[in-house]
């Protein structure tokens, strides 16, 4: 079966640079990206490459070559399935807020949508693509919407789980060189096999085969879940010892370069921070715990929600320390955040550590300036209004927002580093401190700047995981 025509539902972090990069590779397929959001549709078309809704080193790139030859960017999402042989659904979904499973279950609703609306459209067969992160047996859900729905035609559906490994920051580069592509269907039958074939030898144009991985929905759909339950695992625990590190004179940079170079365990996701953000853990993680739950698993969901109540201990361990080490009070003093996407090279700011410090630090009263290279000053706000801690007022009373990573400093009681981009390595400490109220206090929830520089300079440092014999 070849395919000539993909459409994908959702122009977010995932759809768009998923598709952006298929377009790419295969020439020869029409790939239309559509979502309900026009402003973000819009921002797809726009000429100027840097006004694109995501950011993404190399995404420019990408899209430049293969916009308008055969990648689109619509809001027309009927016509778009209609022509389609085969439909990636890539729409989120977001933690539920009302009802059973609030705070846990993934909400479901835009899925169903989605299927509903396929359902009604296609008038010829599809195959239908989970792009989405999912709970296991979603896919029999979509099924049974599909296959009851439908619009009085007889059209065959197949669906397909292939999640998404890429991690933003990064996402060219993984979708390019990806350690592997995971594809489940129903394996039990030709025309499950046939469908299967047809998204593997969409990847085969530039992955090899070998790493082409096929297997049944069920497993595939619990597989994303599970890597990134390991992942997120693997920083909770590293964070878990940066605090026994700050007691013991232990570094954590050390245990983990040392326990790093057993290849049993390996170096990566080892950096202490000041907790993982992103829209995937904790998402993922509250899908696991709730699942396991369902199943009356209730060892295995305490298990996994540990590296979440980790996680949340050590965004408020962080901001507790900046209250504790200011004599016990931040009211009315400037603490000036570097960062506020959760994690660099991205202006994605989903579940950032920053704002749950920040909401911390303006219980305090404290007055909290941010400079972020990539986020925008109306998210910052959006991102805090969400947590409904206060009004939309008394955030925008509390939080300014700076264009200039200086004037976000000047006059500040406290730095802290939130985000790791790269540029905050190479600023001018010096000119920074003779603006600063002293005694000037830096705190590195990200482990990136020389210490011993800086306290030469004349700052007071905390970094994470370090006592401060170490520094
Ligand atoms: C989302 C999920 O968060 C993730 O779990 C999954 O693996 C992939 O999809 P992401 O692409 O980062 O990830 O989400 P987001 O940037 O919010 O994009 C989703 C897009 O879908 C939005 O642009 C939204 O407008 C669109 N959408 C949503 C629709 O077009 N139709 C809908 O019914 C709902
Ligand atoms: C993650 C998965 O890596 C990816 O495979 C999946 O498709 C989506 O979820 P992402 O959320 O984009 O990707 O970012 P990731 O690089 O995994 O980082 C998640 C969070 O963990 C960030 O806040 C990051 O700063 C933090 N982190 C990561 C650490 O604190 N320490 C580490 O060593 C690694």
């Amino acid at each position: 079966m070849e395919i000539k025509n993909i459409c994908c539902i959702g122009a977010g972090y995932v759809g768009g640079p998923t598709m952006a990069v298929i377009a790419q590779k295969c020439p020869h397929i029409n790939v239309t990206v559509v979502d309900i959001n026009e402003a973000r549709i819009q921002a797809w078309n726009n000429d100027d490459l840097s006004k694109l809704p995501v950011y993404e080193p190399g995404l420019d790139h990408v899209v430049k070559e293969a916009r308008n030859r055969n990648l689109f960017f619509s809001t027309k999402v009927d016509q778009a399935i209609d022509k389609a042989d085969m439909i990636f659904i890539s729409v989120n979904t977001p933690t539920k807020t009302y009802g059973k499973g609030k705070g846990m279950a993934a909400d479901l609703k835009y899925i169903e949508l989605c299927a509903r609306q396929i359902a009604r459209v296609s008038k010829s067969d599809k195959i239908v693509v989970e792009k989405s992160t999912l709970p296991v047996r979603t896919a029999s859900a979509i099924k049974s919407i599909l296959d009851n729905t439908g619009n009085g035609t007889d059209v065959k559906f197949q669906i397909l789980s292939n999640p998404e490994f890429l991690a933003e920051g990064t996402a060219i580069e993984d979708l390019l060189h990806p350690d592997r592509v995971l594809i489940g269907g129903d394996i039990s039958t030709a025309e499950g096999k046939e469908a299967i074939d047809a998204l593997v030898n969409i990847y085969a144009t530039w992955v090899p085969e070998k790493q082409i991985l096929t297997t049944n929905v069920w497993s595939s759909e619990l597989s994303k879940l599970t890597a990134n339950a390991f992942l997120a695992q693997r920083v909770s625990s590293i964070n878990s010892l940066s605090e026994l590190c700050e007691k013991t004179e232990a570094d954590i940079n050390e245990v983990a370069k040392a326990i790093g170079m057993d290849s049993r365990i390996g170096s990566k996701f080892l950096k202490a921070s000041v907790g993982f953000g992103g829209s995937c853990f904790q998402k993922d993680i509250l899908n696991l715990v709730y699942i396991a739950k369902t199943y009356g698993l209730n060892e295995v969901a305490d298990y996994w929600e540990q590296v979440l109540l980790m996680n949340n201990h050590q965004k408020r361990r962080f901001a507790h320390n900046i209250i504790s080490t200011l004599f016990n009070t931040v009211s009315g003093k400037k603490i000036a955040f570097l960062g506020w996407a959760f994690k660099k090279d991205t202006n994605d700011t989903r579940e950032s550590a920053a704002i749950y410090v920040a909401d911390e630090l303006l219980n305090e009263q404290s007055k909290v300036s941010v400079f972020d290279p990539k986020v925008q000053k109306e998210q910052m706000y959006t991102d805090l209004d969400y947590l409904n801690t206060r009004s939309s007022e008394e955030n925008r009373a509390g939080l300014s927002v700076f264009k200039d990573p200086y004037e976000a400093c000047k006059d500040a009681h406290a730095i802290a580093i939130l985000t790791e981009w790269d540029e905050f390595k190479t600023y001018d400490w010096q000119k920074i401190y003779d603006t600063m109220q002293k005694p000037a206090f830096l705190f590195d929830g990200r482990g990136i700047l020389n210490i011993p520089e800086l306290e030469k300079i004349g700052f007071v440092c905390y970094k994470i995981g370090s006592s401060k014999h170490n520094y």
